[in-house]
């Protein structure tokens, strides 16, 4: 058992404790999925597996619990966010991730921190805990199964395609977009022609 199962192990009986079961199991099928579209494009397993299980740790249904962690932590709230809190359970949960797990990796931090809008320049680990919280297992919805087989095959394509169900969902909610989502996905797009080009 190396130091990372130990610390896997520890870290999951705390994590256990501080979400809700179905958000726990969430998240261990986060972890699955993300470690084995890190095996498939290259990225650290080991991260992937980290980044994954951390990502919702910080989630909380109460907009007070989230909000008062906001502020302890000194997280900078743009209008978006003020306005849907829910969008700031990525940053609250990279803070507990360093705070109380001691994660100071600064690509697991960042891939926890945008899991819930995505961002420009997402680096790979980014991508792969975006499109694992997505795709876990646990999720069903028309056409995750097709996803699933797109992550294999196209990983850009397929956390474009996550995002444009993200955002028909929002849409269809009467919710506000995050700018960084609208950027991310731009960005993608983008950056898809420049390799086809
Ligand atoms: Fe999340
Ligand atoms: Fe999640």
């Amino acid at each position: 058992m190396g130091m990372d199962d130990i610390f896997q192990g520890q870290a999951k009986e705390r994590l256990r404790e501080m979400i809700s079961e179905e958000r726990y199991l969430h998240s261990l099928g986060v972890a699955d999925t993300a470690a084995e579209l890190a095996e498939r494009w290259g990225a650290s397993v080991e991260k992937a597996r980290i980044a994954g299980l951390m990502h919702d740790c910080g989630k909380s249904p109460s907009k007070n619990i989230l909000l008062k962690r906001v502020l302890e932590f000194g997280i900078v709230m743009d209008e978006i966010e003020q306005s849907e809190p829910q969008l700031l359970h990525g940053h609250v949960s990279a803070e507990l991730a360093l705070r109380e797990f001691g994660i100071d990796d600064q690509e697991i931090l960042s891939s926890i921190r945008y899991h819930t809008t995505g961002r420009v320049s997402m680096s790979l680990l980014e991508k792969i805990i975006y499109l694992a919280d997505y795709i876990e297992p646990g999720r069903d919805f028309p056409g995750v199964d097709e996803l699933r087989e797109l992550a294999g095959q196209d990983l850009d394509m397929a956390v474009l395609r996550a995002m444009d169900l993200t955002l028909i969902h929002v849409i269809r909610r009467g919710l506000l977009i995050h700018p960084r989502t609208v950027a991310a996905r731009n960005w993608l797009i983008s950056s898809r022609r420049d390799t086809n080009n």
